[in-house]
């Protein structure tokens, strides 16, 4: 994926982290997700009085992205931000989602502690959950 796409996708997270619903971390995190199709999808963090409730940026994105395009959608690439000016990698319950969708190659951009980090779905995850029954 050439870099400007890269860069379009964190501005796409950047704008989504507008939108938080964070009364209870003040965290305000943006995620977009870039499909094969080419489209653009973005979700935010939308937290509860109930704190495990809370759902995160990019598992937003993802149900936004089957819920509107269906299941045969696959990620091509994913950008997270946040507004706090913090790192911000997905949490593993988002990595182990976003892994049923995201193929292995595809770039992960996101907030480090020395800049944007742009890393492989499959280094982020190594080793994602599958089930193969025999
Ligand atoms: N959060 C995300 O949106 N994505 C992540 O990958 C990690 C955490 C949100 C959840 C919560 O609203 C806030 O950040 C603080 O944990």
């Amino acid at each position: 994926m050439p870099e400007k796409a890269l860069e379009i996708l964190l501005e796409h997270a950047q704008r989504a982290a507008l939108h938080a619903y964070a009364p209870y971390s003040g965290f305000r995190v943006g995620a977009a997700l870039q499909l094969t199709s080419g489209e653009i999808v973005t979700g935010t963090n939308v937290e509860n009085v109930s704190y495990g409730l809370t759902i995160c940026a990019e598992r937003a994105a993802l149900v936004r992205a089957v819920s509107e395009f269906g299941p045969e959608i696959r990620v091509a690439a994913v950008a997270v931000a946040n507004l706090n000016g913090a790192a911000s990698p997905p949490c593993g319950a988002c990595r182990q989602m976003l892994s049923e969708f995201v193929l292995p190659d595809a770039p992960v951009a996101f907030p480090a502690a020395d800049g944007i980090r742009t890393m492989a779905f499959s280094e982020v995850l190594p080793l994602a959950f599958e089930m193969k029954l025999k």
